[in-house]
């Protein structure tokens, strides 16, 4: 009986391997209709030179529970002007990799129209990450997305890590509102290693709690931003170059909300255009109003070694909040340089700050 046993066990693992490597865990070619019996079956899908059809999405939202997804070799997208997403991806305990060599080329050009998500062709997003928990996207490499690339929305104790988004030929080709990172309605998310060249926020954060931003290079984008109902983010030791923005926290017009315990360590800013540091109550997608709200308030706001330069006509500080709105801010080792305006007087500073603008 026991030897039975150890054969019927042996059988199994054997047979277990075999269904990993098999071809019928292996989408290649351009077609998804095996999508569903794949994520059936198989435990280790292999992505491999697959072409996305047009109005189509890799739907990867049955998997089992510790599916590992390897993406190998060129993964291309046709084109179709529409509003939906490339990759959406849900489960508990996932693995998403990149293999060494590969890259989702997505030809953005196609879409790119200086119009991005406000007009103009629709566009796709890249990735959604949604009811996605306890797992970690790795190692991608992406290239020029027609709008945003990573939204995170309905998530838990994610981590992405290793992700190099290269969106540099947006910069003269019309690339607009593509976002590197998004994040809202999600808890306990890390993005760390990361590199980011877009057109638009590096991180934004909408909405979410115990969010870490690690070790992340972002250039030419809108910064590192965070805005209305998020609580404790960690961003520290990152790098912004040739963007709008180095750090902003933008709460809207008329909003409620609060933005609490938010820490920014040990960050480096260069060649930024707008603001060094910006926290405004005043924000609207058509343009900020002047006349900050007291809606949303902004408690616990920590920064430290925080260094760097911004051009002539950029501004190296700015805070502009409705009296009452902030407390509860620290801020030591601060020095952004550069700009030669003196007009731009901040309000809503909380005294005992350490904030100098
Ligand atoms: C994917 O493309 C690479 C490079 O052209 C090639 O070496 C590899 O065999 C292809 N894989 C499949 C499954 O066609
Ligand atoms: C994409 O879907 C739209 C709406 O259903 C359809 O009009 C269009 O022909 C589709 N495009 C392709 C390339 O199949
Ligand atoms: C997560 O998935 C791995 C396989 O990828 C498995 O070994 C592990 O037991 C799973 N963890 C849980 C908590 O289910
Ligand atoms: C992920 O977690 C959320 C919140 O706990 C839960 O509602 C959702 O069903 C989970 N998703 C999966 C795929 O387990
Ligand atoms: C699936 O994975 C999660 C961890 O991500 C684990 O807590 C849960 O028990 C697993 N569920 C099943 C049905 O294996
Ligand atoms: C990320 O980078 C940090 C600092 O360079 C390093 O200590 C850490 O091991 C890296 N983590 C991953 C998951 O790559
Ligand atoms: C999520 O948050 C960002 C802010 O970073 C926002 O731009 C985006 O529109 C929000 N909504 C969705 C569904 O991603
Ligand atoms: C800071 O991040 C960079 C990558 O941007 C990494 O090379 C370096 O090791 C990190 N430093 C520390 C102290 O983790
Ligand atoms: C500053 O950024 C602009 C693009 O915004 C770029 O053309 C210029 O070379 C950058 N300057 C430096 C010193 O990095
Ligand atoms: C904000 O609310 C005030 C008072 O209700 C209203 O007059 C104003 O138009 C609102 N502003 C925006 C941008 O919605
Ligand atoms: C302030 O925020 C930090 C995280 O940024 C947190 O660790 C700390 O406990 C918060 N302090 C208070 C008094 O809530
Ligand atoms: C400050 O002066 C600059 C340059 O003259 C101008 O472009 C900008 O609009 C002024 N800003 C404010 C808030 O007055």
């Amino acid at each position: 009986m026991k030897l039975y046993l150890k054969v019927l066990f042996g059988l199994a693992i054997v047979v277990a391997t075999v269904s990993t490597q098999n071809n019928n865990c292996k989408l290649t070619g351009n077609s998804l209709d095996n999508l569903n019996s794949i994520q059936r079956q198989c435990t280790e899908i292999v992505i491999e030179n697959f072409t996305v059809p047009a109005n189509g999405t890799l739907l990867l939202t049955r998997l089992q529970n510790g599916t590992r997804i390897i993406f190998r070799g060129i993964i291309r997208f046709e084109y179709e002007e529409w509003n939906g997403d490339f990759i959406v991806v849900s489960g508990s305990n996932i693995t998403v990799i990149g293999e060494p060599g590969h890259l989702f080329d997505c030809h953005g050009e196609r879409w790119w129209d200086s119009f991005g998500g406000n007009g103009g062709k629709l566009k796709p997003k890249f990735f959604k990450a949604t009811n996605l928990n306890y797992s970690t996207v790795t190692g991608l490499n992406v290239r020029n997305t027609p709008k945003h690339v990573f939204s995170v929305t309905y998530c838990n104790h994610v981590v992405f890590s290793n992700i190099i988004i290269d969106n540099l030929d947006g910069d003269t080709r019309g690339g607009h509102n593509t976002d590197g990172f998004d994040l809202n309605n999600s808890n306990d998310i890390t993005i760390q290693n990361s590199s980011v060249v877009n057109q638009d926020d590096c991180l934004g954060i909408g909405s979410g709690t115990n969010c870490n931003f690690f070790h992340n290079y972002c250039s030419g984008g809108h910064g590192i931003s965070i805005s209305t109902v998020v609580e404790n983010v960690h961003v520290k030791n990152c790098t912004v170059v040739n963007s709008e923005n180095g750090i902003r926290i933008k709460t809207a017009v008329n909003a409620t909300g609060h933005v609490l315990d938010i820490k920014y360590e040990d960050i480096t800013m260069r060649n930024i255009t707008n603001f060094g540091i910006l926290v405004r109550g005043d924000y609207l997608n058509s343009g900020p109003t002047g006349h900050p709200t007291a809606g949303v308030i902004i408690r616990n706001f920590t920064l430290n070694n925080i260094h760097g330069w911004v051009r002539e006509y950029a501004v190296n500080v700015f805070v502009l909040l409705a009296d009452g709105v902030a407390s509860d801010w620290k801020w030591t080792n601060v020095s952004v340089t550069g700009s030669i305006l003196n007009n731009f007087t901040c309000t809503g500073v909380p005294p005992n700050s350490g904030v100098e603008c």
